[in-house]
């Protein structure tokens, strides 16, 4: 049974990565959290250096700025690490390379396999329709404070060309759509967890491929399957591509 320590315990993916464990074979064998308030059937420490328990894997779903604590702690008792914290600058970026070089880190802004389904279809559909138009509208919730989504951002990368500009829905404009726009577009409203739309409009055809998230638990799932992957690989920077190859293999 994998043994994790999860930082952002508290939180609500802690909540959701917490309740998928039994059923994922796993076991949460402590919590790190500045706010240790939730109630979890494991001890919760406010900061790593309290952690006794031992682990075979670190999962985070805290803030990027939990980030050194976790990789000192990590690269010190040589722990694979599951990064689901979204936010990260360059200089994080960089910590976690470094950090890399002597464990397995396995990081990614969306946990879901939908929707790295969903961007690898993308890019297919780019390479085939090159001269589509392309349109990304995201949904979320009422409470959601960013848009674009951190996720329709990854979309309108894995399409984008040198070309490409972003267009931020079209109030204003007098002109008509150019070339190498790609519309992106947010709706907020309700409970939404989360849809993604990318549409590729041609002449004559529309081919339009949309994720649905109902549940948070997806990105729980997604960061169970990371931690079991990333527990057996070697020293290295690794994201759901990876997950993907691994789970294609017989
Ligand atoms: N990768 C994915 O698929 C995915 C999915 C959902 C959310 N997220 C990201 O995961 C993170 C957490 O999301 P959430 O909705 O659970 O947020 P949340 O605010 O409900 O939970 C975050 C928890 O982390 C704790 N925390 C904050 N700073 C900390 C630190 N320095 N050290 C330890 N704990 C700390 C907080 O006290 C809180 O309990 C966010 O960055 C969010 O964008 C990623």
């Amino acid at each position: 049974m994998l043994k994790i320590l999860l930082s952002g315990a508290c939180g609500r993916m802690g909540g959701q990565v917490t309740e998928l464990a039994g059923q994922q074979n796993a076991v949460i064998a402590a919590g790190v959290d500045v706010r240790p308030e939730a109630s979890r059937p494991y001890p919760v420490y406010p900061a790593f250096s309290f952690v006794q328990e031992e682990a075979d894997v670190i999962v985070d779903f805290s803030r990027p700025e939990g980030l050194n604590a976790l990789l000192e702690y990590a690269v010190s008792r040589k722990i694979p690490c599951v990064l689901g914290a979204t936010g990260y600058q360059e200089k994080e970026l960089a910590a976690i390379a470094e950090a890399a070089k002597s464990v397995p880190v396995f990081r990614s802004a969306n946990m879901s396999m939908g929707i790295y389904v969903l961007q690898a279809l993308a890019k297919q559909a780019k390479a085939l329709l090159p001269d589509f138009d392309i349109e990304i509208v995201e949904r979320h919730h009422n409470q959601k404070l960013d848009a674009p989504s951190g996720t329709a951002i990854m979309l309108y990368n894995a399409v984008k060309t040198q070309e490409t500009q972003p267009v931020y829905g079209r109030e204003g404009r007098t002109q008509k759509r150019q070339k190498d726009e790609i519309g992106m577009h947010a709706i907020r409203g309700g409970t939404v967890a989360g849809e993604h739309e990318i549409g590729f409009y041609g002449p004559g055809e529309t081919l339009r491929i949309e994720h649905q998230a109902q549940d948070r638990s997806i990105f729980a799932l997604g960061a169970h399957r990371a931690a079991r992957f990333i527990a057996a690989q070697a020293p290295g920077e690794y994201d759901m591509s990876d997950l993907a190859r691994a789970m294609l293999q017989p």
